[in-house]
């Protein structure tokens, strides 16, 4: 059985094109495989905290040293962390907001990301002293932006600080394979945004299908 983790961040609900591309996924993969484990967790709505200075002490303490109040500090991560440790696939449904990612996604990745839990760090390991703890999990980014032109090679390529930066960190959380498929051009309305939609939920199926022909019978 394999466990999917999807996590939505448009602030939007009724009109989110990122919400319709997560859930078509998740149509396509349950007509499939109707007994895999999908856990949603929508920030968008409900945005995780922002981490503090008390949150990074308390990160940074060994656990048998932790005071009650840092084990408290740290229960919203570990909440999150129960959700992430065992996915093998994490589906981030997101809009480019400011030509980066919604806030309360980076939020929910500064939550997750943690010390002793998703990667560990050690000098003597010289100039690369952080390891990922978990590995093979594969991510989807389904993103909708309002401009376009952000593909690799493409005009506005250097402006995309979304799934640049969602895939940079997603090393610390195990993912050693991602995919984007991307809606451009909402704020334009025109035939391109229309090619877009379509050709976005067109590669749906099949990406699904491709995803699991490699997972095979996990
Ligand atoms: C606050 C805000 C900031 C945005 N910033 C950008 C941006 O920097 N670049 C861009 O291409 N589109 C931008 N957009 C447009 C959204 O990316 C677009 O509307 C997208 O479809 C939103 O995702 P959703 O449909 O899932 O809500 C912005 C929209 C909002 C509401």
């Amino acid at each position: 059985m394999t466990k999917i983790l999807q996590i939505d961040a448009s602030a939007r609900v009724t009109r989110s094109l990122s919400r319709g591309l997560t859930n078509a996924f998740y149509q396509n993969w349950s007509a499939s495989r109707p007994n895999d484990i999908w856990i949603k967790r929508d920030v968008g709505l409900n945005p995780p905290s922002a981490i503090s200075e008390e949150w990074i002490a308390s990160a940074f303490t060994p656990l048998d040293k932790r005071t009650p109040e840092q084990v408290a500090i740290l229960r919203e991560s570990d909440e999150l962390l129960e959700e992430l440790e065992p996915a093998d696939i994490i589906v981030i449904g997101t809009p480019m907001y400011n030509y980066g990612m919604p806030s309360s996604l980076k939020a929910w990745i500064d939550q997750v990301i943690r010390i002793g839990r998703t990667f560990s760090f050690d000098l003597a390991r010289g100039e690369q002293p952080i390891e990922p703890i978990l590995t093979d999990k594969i991510l989807v980014i389904l993103a909708s932006c309002g401009e376009g032109g952000f593909g690799f090679g493409e005009a506005n390529a250097s402006q995309n600080h979304l799934d640049t930066a969602i895939i940079t960190a997603s090393k610390l959380m195990g993912v050693t394979e991602h995919y984007v498929i991307r809606v451009e051009y909402q704020e334009f309305g025109d035939a391109r945004h229309q090619k877009s939609v379509e050709d976005a939920h067109g590669k749906i199926p099949k990406l699904v299908q491709q995803l699991i022909q490699k997972i095979g019978d996990q």
